[in-house]
C-alpha cells in the first residue's frame, strides 16, 4: 500500500471576479427600499455580476488559465480536476469538460473528476474529493485542482441584492501551506426546501428566506456541536471559540455571519465553555431556559449574543468579510472568497494558527471543518497566495454601473438563458487582459470563448 501522504492540503487560490459591480445604496435606493436595508441590514457594500460576455464557464476557464501561469503550473501535472457550482448551463456536460481545453492542448487529457452539485456546497464536496484523492492509494503523484464557479442572481424582489458572481481555482497537493485537519469534521445533512431551483428554463431559485436563514443556523448548531464532541474524544479537551483563531462562514450575506458567530458564543455559553467569563453569562443567562426551536425564533437572544460575541467578532470574522461583501454571494465560492480575504488581510501573522470553515449549501448539505496554516515555500507560500490573488486590485479596478444598466443586463441574460443560436456583442473592453468571454452560442447550443489578448480564442468545434 502506498504511504499515505503528510500535510495534504491547499497549495495555491486563485480567485476571479467580474469587473461589474453595483452600489447596494444606489440599488437601495433604485429598489424603494429604506435606507440602510442592504448596507445595514443585509450588511453588504456591493455586488458583482456577470454582463452578457461572461458566465460560470468563462470566469472558471480565467482562474484556472491564471493560476497555472502564475504559479508556473505544467497543465500536464494535474491529474485530478473536480468543478463545485450550482449555476446549471448543461443537465449533461460538466463545467470540468470545457476546462479540459486548456488541458488537452497541453496533450494531457489524463485528468480525473467531474462537477459536483448542491446548492453552495459543490464546491467544498469538491475540494474533500481532491484531498482525499491525493491522501488515496489511487493517487498518481499529481496535483489535484478544484474550481469553485457560481454566477448568483435572484428575481426582482428582496433576495436580488443578495447575488454575486466568481470563480475560485485551488491546487491541491501534501506539503501545503494549508493544510487539512481531517479528523476535525462534522456535516449535518437533511431534506428541507428552503432554496431550489426547479424552473429548468431559469436561473433563478424558488427561495423560501426565512426558512433558509434558520437552516443554515440549525445546520450549524449541529455542525459545531459534532464537531466539538469530535474534537474532544481527540484532544481530551473542550473546544471553544477560543481554540481556532479564525472563523469563516459561507457568506450569503454578511448579517448572516454575524448572527451565525454570535450563535457559536451562545453555543459554547449552553455547554459552559471556558471561552465564556461572567459578564457573557450573565447577559446569555436569561436564555438558557429557551428550548432549541424557540432559540431561533428570540429577537432578543439575536441580539444580546451579538452584543457578546462583538469583540470576539471583530477578531476573529471580520478579516474574512472583505470579497463577500464587496462581491456579494458567490455561492460556491463564498466560502473560499471569505477565505481568501484572510488570506488577504493576515497572511503575515497565518502561519501556526488553525481556522474553522462552516460550508452551507441549502437543501441541505453543510459541514464544518479545520485547517492548520504554516508559511509553507514559495511558490506555495501564504504571503505568494496573497500576492497572486492581488484582491486589493481587483476590487479597486472595478467599473461600477447604474441600477437601471444592471436591470437591463439582467433581463438580456433571463431572454439569454438557455438560448441558441446567438452572438454576444464581444464586448470585453472591462475585462482584463487574459480574461476569457462568451463569444457565441450556436445552433447546436455548443458555447464559444475567447481570451481578450490572445490570438486565437478556445474556439472549440469551429
Ligand atoms: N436599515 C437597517 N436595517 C434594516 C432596514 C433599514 N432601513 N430595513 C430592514 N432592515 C434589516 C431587517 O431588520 C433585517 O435585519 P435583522 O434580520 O437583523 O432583523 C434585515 O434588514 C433584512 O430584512 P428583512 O425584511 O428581514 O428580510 P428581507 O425580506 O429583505 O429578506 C433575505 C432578506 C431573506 C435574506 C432575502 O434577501 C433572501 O431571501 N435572500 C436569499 C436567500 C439567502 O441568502 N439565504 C441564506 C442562506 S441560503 C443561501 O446561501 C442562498
Amino acid at each position: 500500500m502506498a504511504a499515505q501522504q503528510k500535510n495534504v492540503g491547499i497549495l495555491a487560490m486563485e480567485i476571479y471576479f467580474p469587473p461589474t459591480c453595483i452600489q447596494q445604496e444606489t440599488m437601495e435606493a433604485h429598489d424603494g427600499a429604506s435606507k440602510g436595508k442592504y448596507t445595514i441590514g443585509l450588511g453588504q457594500d456591493c455586488m458583482g455580476f456577470c454582463t452578457e460576455v461572461e458566465d460560470v464557464i468563462s470566469m472558471s476557464l480565467t482562474a484556472v488559465s491564471s493560476l497555472l501561469e502564475k504559479y508556473a503550473i505544467d497543465p500536464k501535472k494535474v491529474g485530478r480536476l473536480e468543478v463545485g457550482s450550482e449555476t446549471v448551463i448543461d443537465k449533461s456536460k460538466s463545467i470540468k469538460t470545457f476546462l479540459m481545453q486548456i488541458f488537452e492542448k497541453c496533450g494531457n487529457t489524463d485528468i480525473e473528476g467531474v462537477d459536483s452539485t448542491n446548492a453552495c456546497y459543490g464546491g467544498t464536496a469538491a475540494l474533500f474529493n481532491c484531498v482525499n484523492w491525493v491522501e488515496s492509494a489511487s493517487w498518481d503523484g499529481r496535483y489535484g485542482l478544484v474550481v469553485c464557479t457560481d454566477s448568483a442572481v435572484y428575481a426582482e424582489g428582496p433576495a436580488r441584492p443578495t447575488g454575486g458572481a466568481a470563480a475560485i481555482a485551488m491546487l491541491i497537493g501534501p506539503d501545503a501551506p494549508i493544510v487539512f485537519e481531517s479528523k476535525i469534521r462534522a456535516s449535518h445533512m437533511a431534506h428541507v426546501y428552503d432554496f431550489y431551483k426547479p424552473i429548468l428554463d431559469s436561473e433563478y431559485p424558488v427561495v423560501d428566506g426565512k426558512l433558509s436563514q434558520t437552516c443554515y443556523l440549525v445546520a450549524l448548531d449541529s455542525c459545531y456541536k459534532i464537531l466539538c464532541n469530535k474534537y474532544e474524544k481527540l484532544e481530551g479537551n473542550q473546544f471553544s471559540i477560543a481554540d481556532a483563531a479564525y472563523f469563516v462562514f459561507h457568506s450569503p450575506y454578511n448579517k448572516l455571519v454575524q448572527k451565525s458567530f454570535a450563535r457559536l458564543v451562545f453555543n459554547d455559553f449552553t455547554r459552559n465553555a471556558s471561552s465564556i467569563d461572567e459578564s457573557a453569562k450573565e447577559k446569555l443567562s436569561p436564555f438558557s431556559s429557551l428550548s432549541h426551536d424557540e432559540s431561533y425564533q428570540s429577537r432578543d437572544l439575536e441580539k444580546v449574543s451579538q452584543q457578546v460575541a462583538k469583540p470576539f467578532y471583530d477578531e476573529k470574522v471580520q478579516p474574512t468579510t472583505l470579497i463577500p461583501k464587496q462581491v456579494g454571494n458567490m455561492y460556491t465560492a463564498s466560502l473560499y472568497a471569505a477565505f481568501a480575504s484572510l488570506l488577504h488581510n493576515k497572511h503575515n501573522t497565518l502561519a501556526g494558527q488553525r481556522v474553522v470553515l462552516f460550508s452551507y449549501g441549502s437543501g441541505s448539505t453543510a459541514t464544518m471543518f479545520s485547517l492548520k496554516l504554516n508559511e509553507g515555500q514559495h511558490p506555495f507560500s501564504l504571503s505568494n497566495i496573497a500576492s497572486v490573488m492581488n484582491v486589493k486590485e481587483k476590487l479597486k479596478s472595478r467599473n461600477e454601473l447604474t441600477p437601471e444598466k444592471f436591470v437591463e443586463i439582467m433581463k438580456l441574460m433571463e431572454h439569454r438563458y438557455g438560448a441558441k443560436d446567438f452572438v454576444t456583442s464581444k464586448d470585453c473592453s472591462l475585462l482584463a487582459p487574459g480574461t476569457y468571454y462568451l463569444t457565441e452560442v450556436d445552433s447546436k447550443y455548443r458555447r464559444f470563448y475567447a481570451k481578450k489578448g490572445a490570438e486565437n480564442g478556445l474556439a472549440n468545434g469551429h
